[in-house]
C-alpha cells in the first residue's frame, strides 16, 4: 500500500458492507432498510423503527406486540446500578455516566460465548433499548439529590423517558415530538461512533462494551456533542441583533458554526426539515421564546454565507432547540442522541457478528529507523 492511499479520517474509505441504512449526501436522502426517513417519521414510531433496523424488516403485529411489551416491561434497573450511580460526582457529564453504566450492565448479564444465538441477541437488544433511558434519567435525578423516578409500564417509550426526568407526565404532542426525534437519530451509516462499535464488535466482546465504546465516541463536539454546543451558541448570542456580529466574528476567526455542515451531506440534512417542522408545532403549542427566533436568524444568515460551500444546517441544529423546549437540560442532549442511536449500533453489531472479521487496519509509518539507544545518563 502506498502513502498516497492514506485518507485522513478514512474519508470515503468503505469500512464495511451494510444493508442497514443509506445516505445520499448530494440529494439529501436517508433510508433505513430502504424506507425513507420522512416516511418512518410520519407513519412509524421509534420502537417499530428499532425492530426494523435490528432485524431487517418491519415487524408483524405479533412480533411488534411482543417486542414492545418486553421493552416496556424491562425498563427497571438493578438497585446495585442505582447505588453505583449514587457514587458518581454530581458534575459528571451524563455521557460519561452513561458509558460507565453501559459497561456495568454487562457485568450483570455476562456473555456466555453464545454471541451467535438469536435469543442472546434478541435479549441483549431488548435490555439495552429498555434500560438505557432509565440510566440517563436516574443519573439526572440522582445528581440533584433526588431518588430516581421508576418507569411506568403503561407509558410509551418516549413519554416514559420524559416522565422519568421530572415525574411529570408529558403532553401527547411533547411525547410524539420526542419519539420522532428518537426515530430521526436512530441510525446513520458508518459514522465515528458506529465505526467504533464495529471495531469493538469485531473483537467479539459483549454488546454492553460495544455500546459503551460507541457512547464514548459519540460524546465529542464534532459528533453527537454538537447539539449541546448549538444550544450554548444560541445562549451566547442572546439576541437577534447579536446574530450577525457573532457570525461575523466566528467566520473571521475561521471557527465552525455548530449545527452546520456534514461530512456526507452537501445539501440540507434531510432530518433537519422534519425537525424544523416539529419545532414549529412545538413552539406554536408551548409558546415562542427568544432561542427559537435567534435560531431562525442564525439559520438565515449562516446559510446565506455558507451554502455556496455546501454547508447547511444539520440535524443537531434543531434537535437542541426542541429538547430545550421539552424542558430537557442542555447537558443531557448528547445522552438523548445515545438513547436514540442504540438500535442503530445494535443493528451494526448484529450485522458484524454475522460475517465477522477482526478489524486490523494498517498505518503509514512516518517515524525513524535504526536509532541507537542512548543510556539515560548520556541524554
Ligand atoms: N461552520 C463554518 N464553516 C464550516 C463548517 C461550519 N459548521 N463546517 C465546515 N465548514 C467549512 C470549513 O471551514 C472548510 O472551509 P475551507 O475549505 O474554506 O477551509 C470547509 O467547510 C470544509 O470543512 P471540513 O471541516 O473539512 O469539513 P468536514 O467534512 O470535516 O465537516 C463537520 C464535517 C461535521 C466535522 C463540520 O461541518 C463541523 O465541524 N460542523 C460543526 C459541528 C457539527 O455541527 N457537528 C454535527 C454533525 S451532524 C451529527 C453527527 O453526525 O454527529
Amino acid at each position: 500500500m502506498s502513502v498516497g492511499e492514506y485518507k485522513p479520517g478514512l474519508e470515503g474509505v468503505p469500512a464495511t458492507q451494510s444493508n442497514i441504512s443509506y445516505v445520499d449526501g448530494l440529494t439529501g436522502l436517508l433510508e433505513y432498510r430502504g424506507i425513507r426517513i420522512e416516511d418512518l417519521c410520519k407513519y412509524s414510531n421509534f420502537l417499530e423503527t428499532s425492530f426494523l433496523l435490528i432485524f431487517g424488516e418491519l415487524p408483524t403485529m405479533t412480533e411488534f406486540d411482543s417486542f414492545r411489551h418486553e421493552i416496556l416491561h424491562r425498563r427497571r434497573i438493578k438497585y446495585r446500578i442505582r447505588d453505583m450511580i449514587k457514587c458518581f460526582p454530581d458534575q459528571a457529564h451524563p455521557m460519561d455516566a452513561l458509558q460507565a453504566c453501559a459497561v456495568a450492565m454487562g457485568m450483570f448479564y455476562p456473555l456466555k460465548r453464545d454471541l451467535h444465538s438469536a435469543d442472546y441477541i434478541y435479549n441483549a437488544a431488548i435490555r439495552l433499548i429498555a434500560k438505557i433511558p432509565t440510566l440517563v434519567a436516574a443519573f439526572h435525578m440522582m445528581r440533584q439529590g433526588n431518588d430516581p423516578v421508576p418507569p411506568r409500564d403503561e407509558l410509551s417509550y418516549a413519554a416514559n423517558f420524559l416522565y422519568m426526568l421530572n415525574e411529570v407526565e408529558p403532553e401527547p404532542l411533547a411525547a410524539h415530538t420526542f419519539d420522532v426525534c428518537l426515530t430521526l437519530h436512530a441510525e446513520h451509516t458508518v459514522n465515528a461512533s458506529t465505526f467504533c462499535a464495529l471495531v469493538t464488535a469485531s473483537t467479539l466482546n459483549d454488546p454492553y462494551v460495544v455500546l459503551a465504546s460507541a457512547i464514548g465516541t459519540l460524546g465529542g463536539p464534532l459528533h453527537g456533542g454538537a447539539n449541546e454546543e448549538v444550544m450554548r451558541m444560541l445562549e451566547e448570542i442572546g439576541s437577534i441583533e447579536n446574530v450577525k456580529p457573532y457570525l461575523d466574528r466566528k467566520m473571521a476567526n475561521k471557527e465552525k458554526i455548530m449545527g452546520f455542515g456534514h461530512r456526507i451531506y452537501k445539501v440540507k440534512d434531510p432530518r433537519a426539515p422534519v425537525l424544523e417542522e416539529l419545532a414549529d408545532k412545538l413552539f406554536d403549542r408551548f409558546g415562542h421564546d427568544r432561542y427559537y427566533d435567534i435560531a431562525k436568524e442564525v439559520e438565515r444568515v449562516a446559510t446565506e454565507r455558507l451554502a455556496e460551500k455546501g454547508i447547511y444546517p444539520n440535524v443537531d441544529f434543531y434537535s437542541g432547540l426542541v429538547y430545550k423546549k421539552l424542558g430537557i437540560p442542555t447537558d443531557l442532549f448528547t445522552a438523548i442522541f445515545a438513547i436514540a442511536r442504540v438500535p442503530g449500533w445494535l443493528a451494526h453489531w448484529k450485522e458484524q457478528l454475522a460475517d465477522n472479521r477482526l478489524f486490523r487496519p494498517t498505518q503509514v509509518y512516518t517515524g525513524l529507523h535504526g536509532i541507537t539507544y542512548k543510556s539515560i545518563s548520556d541524554r
